[in-house]
């Protein structure tokens, strides 16, 4: 069966086509608009700048994602759309048209949940995934563990307490003059500094669970950065990108380590724009090898913001009937209300 998703709760607008079926998992096309240049001006997404962009690219989007997979729309067996969670002006710009495509054309629609359509990118990668399994949810406004318990079911059994590990490799990566969004950029640079030279506090919240608290860690790089200018030295950008990526990493490795003793999973599903960190996923690979667990790592292109996951999420509502009609709406919340 041929599903398109269609993907627009951020500062991407994307459409894809994936085929699913039992034993079968292809991505036949998968576009990204990508809004980065626009909102860098601004060091940040502009939720109006995000919808009007959106408005702009999603029917052009779409048309395209068929015609690269050579198909029309009278092939498509199913719509999925992100209606929650996400920026509100943006979300409504990809439900609606899907709405209206879905309803034109007499084709089933399925609402879908974008934390659930990060974590789905591993079922097009690895076929033989099956619930229940946990998954580590890193983006730009997500850091959460959850037990799937089934590929529509999911219950978060540990996250932050505050603000997301995406948005804090990019807070502090904008301070050293890095264009938004830092995260990759920190990435690279922290291979070229020294991670023991600058002394963070770990975001893991201590104690006998899986959550995490960004918003001391971010202060406390800012304060130093902010000292070290004071006294006229530019501190070494690469020391600042190696330690603060060390304790980051230290941080959900110990939780991960938590998680992994605590439920026991078969598999370890990584998801999200920041699982493209080569130093979290270096971490966790050696951590899931040692508890001899499968370790799940989609591919870049399958990690940060995209349709084809939405899609592969949307097989699954499909597959469970949890169809959705003219009066589906957008939502800002985690819940859908
Ligand atoms: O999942 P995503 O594309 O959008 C959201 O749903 O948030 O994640 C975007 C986030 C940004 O904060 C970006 O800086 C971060 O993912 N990111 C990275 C890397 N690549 C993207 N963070 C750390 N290391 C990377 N290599
Ligand atoms: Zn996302």
């Amino acid at each position: 069966m041929y599903i398109l998703g269609i993907e627009s709760s951020c500062d991407e607008t994307s459409a894809a086509v994936v085929q699913m079926e039992e034993g079968r998992r292809e991505v036949l096309s998968n576009i990204v608009a990508s809004q980065i240049e626009i909102h860098r001006l601004y060091g940040g997404v502009v939720p109006e700048i995000a919808s009007r962009a959106h408005i702009e690219a999603i029917s052009r989007i779409t048309y395209e994602a068929l015609d690269t997979a050579g198909l029309s729309i009278n092939d498509i067996g199913c719509i999925a759309v992100t209606s929650h969670p996400g920026l509100i002006g943006a979300l409504l710009v990809g439900v609606n048209f899907a709405k209206s495509l879905a309803y034109a054309q007499g084709i089933p629609l399925v609402a879908v949940n974008h934390i659930k359509a990060h974590i789905a990118a591993a079922y097009l990668e690895y076929p033989q995934l099956k619930a229940p399994f946990t998954a580590l949810v890193v983006s730009g406004g997500h850091t959460a563990f959850y037990s799937v318990d089934t590929p529509t079911d999911l219950r978060e059994i540990g996250g932050t307490r505050d603000d997301a590990a995406g948005e804090a490799f990019d807070k502090i990566g904008r301070v050293i003059g890095m264009p938004y969004p830092g995260g990759a950029a920190m990435d690279r640079l922290a291979y070229e500094g020294d991670p023991k030279s600058i002394k963070l506090p770990s975001p893991a919240i201590i104690g006998d669970n899986a959550d995490f608290s960004f918003s001391g860690l971010k202060t406390a790089a800012l304060n130093f950065i902010n000292s070290e200018r004071q006294k006229g030295a530019e501190p070494s950008h690469a020391d600042i990108a190696a330690s603060y990526t060390k304790v980051i990493v230290d941080a959900i490795l110990k939780k991960t380590e938590y998680i992994i003793d605590r439920y026991r999973p078969a598999q370890l599903v990584l998801a999200g724009g920041v699982a493209a960190n080569s130093h979290i996923r270096g971490a966790l690979e050696g951590l899931c090898k040692r508890k001899r667990i499968e370790f799940c790592k989609p591919s870049m292109s399958l990690c940060s913001d995209n349709a084809a996951m939405v899609a592969a999420a949307g097989y699954f509502e499909y597959l469970a009937g949890n169809f959705a009609d003219t009066s589906l709406n957008a939502s800002a919340n985690d819940d859908g209300n």
